[in-house]
């Protein structure tokens, strides 16, 4: 694989000049190239789904003061864990059908450990016990029961994730049981956060309570590695947002680091990503829906895209920390 990047570092010098119009050849094909190649080591940078400002400026915190991009990454994921007006992620998280929050996670660091929870009840933070499986035990993914366990034995305690406000929207939703979850509502879905250090190494995190009104032990794309977030710091990284299922089924974050590793950019990677996503939509009948990427290479150049309109983001670089509103296909 690194004779494939060799090639295409090769390429884009003999190409200086398609280089300057954005593309480089390959087998007849036009890639789409970074605009900014200019190395950023040096200056960290932080990108998260939705407007998480907070978030952003928790990791970079964390950055700042030495911690890992791992460090930042967890840090930034647990803010919406730990706010009960976030309905789509840790505490305050909009249940199940049953009226339980289920909470799934992972974590992906810059040697491509890795460690996920899913199907975890009772426990703010899924973040940080995706972060104990990847340290602490030889696995990638513990679920339910197991995970609930896992967790208690590293120290977490058991906490109840509904609200007032959730246990009431649960109770109104019951009255007609009707499964149709609304896209981009505020904050809506899940958190992803990819940070990388002053040395460049990279890091991510993903979160979420999942669909609103799942069916029980539904699982969506997030603590999947390569769904939800993947991690190559040789490359890049990128999360998702939004359908879990289509997300999945098209293993988005994973593909968006494996066209950035064939010389796409960031954005054009997400661009691509989103394509796969609704072809994949169309032919399983799937209407009404988002799904949204961010990626992030090691140029510190990012991307992001989605589906329909309403996909924003977050991004702290060069000591700004400002919302962004993605491009959209649809
Ligand atoms: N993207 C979150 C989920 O589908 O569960």
């Amino acid at each position: 694989m690194s004779n494939r990047r060799d090639f295409f570092r090769y390429t884009l010098v003999a190409a200086a000049g398609a280089a300057l119009t954005g593309c480089v050849q390959n087998n007849d094909k036009a890639i789409p190239q970074s605009s900014n190649p200019a190395s950023v080591k040096g200056r960290p940078v932080v990108i998260a789904t939705w407007n998480n400002l907070i978030a952003t400026e928790t990791a970079m915190k964390k950055l700042t003061e030495g911690g890992s991009a791992l460090d930042a990454a967890e840090a930034g994921a647990r803010i919406p864990e730990a706010d009960p007006n976030d309905v789509s992620v840790g505490y305050g998280g909009l249940p199940d059908r049953d009226g339980n929050v289920t909470l799934d996670a992972c974590v992906m660091d810059d040697k491509g450990n890795s460690g996920a929870v899913c199907f975890l009840k009772n426990i703010k933070h899924p973040v940080s016990v995706a972060r104990k499986v990847m340290e602490n035990t030889p696995h990638n993914m513990i679920c339910g029961s197991g995970a609930l366990e896992f967790a208690l034995s590293q120290g977490f305690i058991e906490e109840d994730l509904l609200t007032e406000g959730s246990r009431k929207a649960w109770q109104e939703w019951l009255k007609e049981k009707k499964y149709q979850p609304v896209i981009n509502i505020e904050r809506h879905d899940t958190i992803g956060i990819l940070a990388m250090d002053k040395d460049g190494r990279l890091s991510g995190a993903c979160t979420t309570s999942g669909l609103s009104y799942k069916m029980s032990g539904r699982i969506g794309d997030s603590p999947i590695i390569g769904a939800g977030l993947f991690v190559d710091n040789e490359i890049g990284a990128a999360c998702a947002t939004g359908l879990g299922e289509l997300v999945t089924q098209t293993l988005g974050s994973f593909l968006i680091v494996e066209l950035m590793r064939m010389g796409y950019s960031p954005q054009a990677a997400c661009e691509e990503a989103v394509n796969r996503i609704i072809r994949r939509a169309e032919a399983a009948g799937v209407t009404d829906y988002q799904a949204g990427f961010l990626a992030l290479d090691k140029n510190g150049e990012h991307g992001a895209f989605s589906v329909v309109q309403g996909f924003n983001y977050a991004l702290y670089q060069n000591n700004k920390n400002i919302v962004l509103e993605a491009g959209h296909k649809l």
